[in-house]
C-alpha cells in the first residue's frame, strides 16, 4: 500500500504504535509531531523521512532543528504549526493521537484539506463531535475511530445489513481499571503509581488515570453518543475485566454482534489505516483452546460518580461535554503533579462541571471560551491558583 499518513502525537503511547504499524504496513510518513520529546521525533524523522515536523513547545522546535540539519524536513512549531502541518502535509490520511481537547483545530484544518481522519484523540469527539463530524460529512472526508470500543462499534456496524437505524443498544466494555471493586473509603489513599498501573493496557498517564476514575467511559459514551448517533439512555456499560470484547451493539432483533481480540491497539490502529479492506494481523490472536473466561458485571457508578456526569453533560447538550472535559483535564494533571489526591479529581470536577452552564449550540470560540472556565474553576476550587 502507498497510502501516506501524517501522525499527530508521534511519541505518545498510540503515535508509536502507529509508526510501528505504518512501518510494518509499508506506508510513507508525511509528517510527525509532538510537544517536546524530540530525542523521539529525531529517530522518527530519521527512519521515515517525513515531508514534516511540528513541535509544540517553540525552543524544543529550535533544538530539533539544529538536530536534524542534515535532513530535508521543514520543522514548524507551536499549535499554528500543528495546524498548518495538520492542513499541508502531502498525507491521504492524518491520524490524531494528540492527547486533549488541543486536538481540535488540527482535526479541522485536516478536514479542511480532504484528508480523511483516524481519530485516537478522544477529547475533540467529546467537546467539538458536533463540529468536527458536519465538517467532515460536508467536505466527504472518512472519519475512523480508533479508540477500541468505537473501532469495534464500528466495525459491528461494518456492511449493509447491520444498518444504524436497526440499533438497540450499544454495549460498552470497560476494564474496570486498577480499583476495580473498591469504596470510596478505600480509594481514599490510592497514589499515583497505583493509578498509573492499569490492568491490561498500556497507555499514556492522562487516559490511563481516566481509566482508574472510569471517567475514560463517561468520555466514550459520550464519543459514541456522538460517532453512531445513538442517545446515552441506549448505551451501557459493563466491566468485562479480561478486556477481550471491545464492545458490543444490540439490534432490533434481540442479537448481539461483539468484536473481539487481545488487548493491543494495533488492532485499532491498522483497522483505521487500512479501512476499507483488511490486512493480515500483526497481533496475536486469540486463543479460544487455552479456555476463554469472559466476565460481564456493571460498573458502581456511585462510587466511579463521573460515568453519571458524562451521561448528565451529553443529555444537556451545548458546552456541557466540554465543561466536564476541561475540568477533568485540568484536575487529572493536578493528580499527577501530585497536587490534589486521586478522590479529589471526582469532587473538582463534578462541583466545577456543576457551578457552569452551559452555552447551546457553541461555536469553536465558546468551546474554547467554556473550557477555560471549566479549568480555572477546578484550579480554584482546588486552591491551585
Ligand atoms: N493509549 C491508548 O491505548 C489509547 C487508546 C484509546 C484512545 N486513546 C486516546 O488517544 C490520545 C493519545 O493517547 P496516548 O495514550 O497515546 O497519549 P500519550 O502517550 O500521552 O501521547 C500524547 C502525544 O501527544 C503529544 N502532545 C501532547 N500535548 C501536545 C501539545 N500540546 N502539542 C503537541 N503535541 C502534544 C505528546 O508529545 P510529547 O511526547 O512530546 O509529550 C505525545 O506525542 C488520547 O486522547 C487518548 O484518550 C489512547
Amino acid at each position: 500500500m502507498n497510502k501516506k499518513i501524517a501522525v499527530l502525537g508521534s511519541t505518545g503511547s498510540i503515535g508509536k504504535q502507529t509508526l510501528e504499524v505504518a512501518r510494518e504496513c509499508g506506508f510513507g510518513v508525511s509528517a510527525v509531531c509532538a510537544n517536546s520529546n524530540i530525542q523521539l521525533l529525531e529517530q522518527q524523522i530519521r527512519e521515515f523521512n517525513p515531508q514534516y515536523c511540528a513541535v509544540g513547545n517553540e525552543k524544543c522546535a529550535s533544538d530539533l532543528k539544529v538536530r536534524v540539519a542534515d535532513k530535508d524536513v521543514k520543522i514548524l512549531s507551536g499549535f499554528e504549526g500543528i495546524c498548518e502541518v495538520a492542513f499541508e502535509s502531502n498525507a491521504d490520511m492524518l491520524l490524531n493521537s494528540l492527547m486533549g481537547k488541543c486536538g481540535i483545530m488540527p482535526t479541522l484544518y485536516a478536514i479542511d484539506s480532504g484528508k480523511n481522519i483516524a481519530m485516537a484523540n478522544k477529547e475533540p469527539i467529546v467537546c467539538a463531535g458536533e463540529i468536527i463530524l458536519s465538517k467532515a460529512k460536508e467536505k466527504g472526508v472518512e472519519f475512523l475511530p480508533v479508540d477500541s470500543e468505537h473501532s469495534a462499534i464500528f466495525q459491528c456496524l461494518s456492511g449493509t445489513f447491520n444498518s444504524y437505524d436497526k440499533i438497540k443498544r450499544l454495549i460498552i466494555t470497560a476494564s474496570g481499571g486498577p480499583f476495580f471493586g473498591k469504596t470510596r473509603d478505600e480509594l481514599e489513599k490510592v497514589t499515583r503509581e497505583q493509578a498509573l498501573k492499569h490492568p491490561t493496557w498500556s497507555m499514556g498517564a492522562k487516559i490511563t488515570v481516566d481509566s482508574a476514575t472510569l471517567m475514560n467511559k463517561g468520555l466514550e459514551l459520550i464519543e459514541a453518543v456522538r460517532l453512531f448517533g445513538v442517545c446515552q439512555e441506549n448505551i451501557e456499560i459493563t466491566v468485562h475485566r479480561q478486556s477481550i470484547v471491545h464492545s458490543m451493539v444490540e439490534f432490533c432483533d434481540g442479537s448481539v454482534l461483539a468484536q473481539m481480540g487481545n488487548p493491543n491497539m494495533k488492532h485499532c490502529i491498522q483497522f483505521a489505516l487500512t479501512y476499507p479492506t483488511r490486512t493480515e494481523s500483526l497481533c496475536t490472536p486469540l486463543d479460544f483452546k487455552s479456555g476463554l473466561n469472559l466476565t460481564f458485571s456493571p460498573p458502581d457508578e456511585d462510587t466511579f460518580s463521573l460515568i453519571k456526569t458524562a451521561r448528565h453533560a451529553v443529555s444537556a447538550g451545548g458546552t456541557a461535554p466540554t465543561v466536564l472535559n476541561g475540568a477533568n483535564e485540568c484536575a487529572v494533571g493536578l493528580f499527577l503533579e501530585d497536587k490534589i489526591r486521586f478522590v479529589e479529581i471526582f469532587d473538582y470536577v463534578i462541583k466545577a462541571y456543576e457551578s457552569i452552564k452551559p452555552v447551546m449550540n457553541p461555536t469553536v470560540e465558546e468551546i474554547e471560551q467554556a473550557d477555560r472556565q471549566a479549568r480555572e474553576e477546578v484550579l480554584s476550587v482546588s486552591g491551585q491558583r
